[in-house]
């Protein structure tokens, strides 16, 4: 995997001679662990050039708009697979056999049932708390109800926890959902699928339990399957770095609904509505393209741009299809998709977006979608959480099987170097 050497000169000492390793696709990395020992560190905040791991479960080729789940295209899992297939696949490393699916999905029905004290631990909270922040919460607490699965040297455990978060989440999420409404918590149905069984926690209610449209249900489990996982992004990234300390997962994944939460990350889903209804109407259009471009303007056109499609995100390829299929089944003629598609066409032939490669990304149609589906807007980034589980436990599963160390970056100190009290 080392082959090729690079050699590093720093004025005054000899040159350092660093590994340079190759992976299956994508650029090489030069391994630059052994140049704390001349006294040097490298210094990358945004981790623009660092790849902080090795791992197998995602590749992205963010110029060619490619993203592969273990080694499948994310189109063709979108079109072919199912999540909990996915799910699967993300965990295991390969597709699974038909009785591998069936024991997979038995096993994910098993738990999705809370332990019935979490309902007491949510009433806790105000009723008008944003859904993220009660989602932080009671997914923490988790470790506190569900012990028996807390091991992380035990890779049974590891499943457990596993398999645990990714039945519980809909069950949380719909229950959170509730919550905010008044209205009572439903109990999953095992004789549902995954999306279905969430769609019936959401909607149905004791009093009136309708059949769940097998087109929302489709449209519900596509947009799962898309933001499953994404390799090394911020919420994964903080869900690694959690993990290695030894933290247990359920605290792991809690820290990475804290990170997601941000408008950078997968709040921009949330975001983006709350712009196009700012924008208003496709005659302001031109005012807010200025704001985004003005450097002393805090504003940013939420939905564009990625720090790693630099050509398109080819997951918002495959959600504005989707988006199309939903709207058009449930005859839907929503004016901020009209406007959305005017924003998207202006700002793609703008040469301010075309030259910094800004194109619309994944979070750009899933709000419009989720909103056609009747999932209020300050539920979109739960969603995304929702989704995200498996590929932030599949990660943290391969951290944890690696004997990661634990994550410790160091700095470039620019402060007071030492001195003495004025006294
Ligand atoms: N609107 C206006 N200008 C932008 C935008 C935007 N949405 N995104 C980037 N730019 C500009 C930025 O100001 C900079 O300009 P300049 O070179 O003149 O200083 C240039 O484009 C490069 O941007 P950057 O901020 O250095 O890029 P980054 O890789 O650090 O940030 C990003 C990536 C996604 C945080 C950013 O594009 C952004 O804030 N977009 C809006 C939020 C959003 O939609 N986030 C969802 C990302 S996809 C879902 C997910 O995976 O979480």
């Amino acid at each position: 995997m080392a082959d090729k050497k690079a050699q590093l000169i720093i004025e005054g000492t000899a040159p350092v001679e660093l590994p340079v390793l190759t992976g299956t696709v994508g650029p090489d990395v030069i391994d630059v662990r052994s140049l704390t020992s001349t006294g040097h560190f490298t210094f990358d905040p945004g981790f623009m050039s660092t790849a902080s791991c090795e791992s197998k479960i995602t590749y992205i080729d963010g110029d060619k708009g490619i993203l592969l789940h273990r080694g499948y295209p994310i189109e063709q899992l979108a079109e072919k697979s199912d999540y909990l297939e996915t799910c699967y696949l993300l965990l295991n490393g390969e597709l699974p056999t038909t009785e591998q699916k069936a024991q997979f999905v038995s096993t994910i029905k098993n738990h999705t049932i809370v332990h019935e004290q979490l309902k007491t631990f949510l009433n806790g909270f105000r009723r008008d708390a944003h859904p993220m922040a009660v989602m932080c919460g009671i997914v923490g607490a988790l470790s506190a109800f569900y012990h028996d699965s807390l091991d992380i040297n035990n890779p049974q455990h590891r499943e457990i926890s596993a398999h645990r978060l990714i039945a519980k989440m809909p069950t949380i999420a719909a229950m959170v959902y509730k919550y905010s409404m008044g209205q009572p918590i439903m109990y999953p149905r095992n004789d549902l699928s995954y999306s279905e069984n969430f769609l019936h926690m959401m909607f149905n209610t004791p009093a009136e339990i309708k059949p769940i449209s097998p087109v929302l249900a489709n449209a519900m489990d596509r947009i799962f399957i898309l933001h499953a996982d994404h390799e090394q992004n911020a919420s994964t990234s903080t869900v690694r770095l959690a993990g290695s300390t030894g933290a247990n997962p359920f605290a792991c994944i809690a820290a990475g609904i804290a990170a997601l939460w941000g408008p950078a990350h997968g709040g921009a889903n949330e975001a983006v509505l709350t712009m196009l209804d700012e924008i208003g109407d496709v005659s302001n259009i031109e005012k807010f393209l200025a704001k985004a471009k003005d450097k002393n303007d805090p504003f940013k056109l939420m939905g564009f741009g990625h720090r790693v499609y630099k050509n398109f995100d080819p997951r918002a390829k495959v959600m504005k299809k989707t988006c199309d299929e939903v709207l058009g089944e449930l005859g839907i003629n929503d004016p901020q998709l009209e406007l959305a598609m005017k924003l998207e066409e202006i700002a793609l032939k703008d040469p301010y977006f075309a030259e910094r490669n800004l194109y619309p990304n994944v979070d750009f149609y899933s709000g419009i979608i989720l909103k056609a589906i009747g999932i209020p807007t300050s539920m979109f980034t739960v969603i995304f959480a929702m989704s995200r589980t498996v590929g932030w436990i599949s990660h943290w599963k391969e951290m944890i099987a690696s004997g990661q160390k634990i994550g410790r970056p160091r700095q470039l100190y620019t402060g007071h170097a030492q001195r003495d009290l004025p006294r």
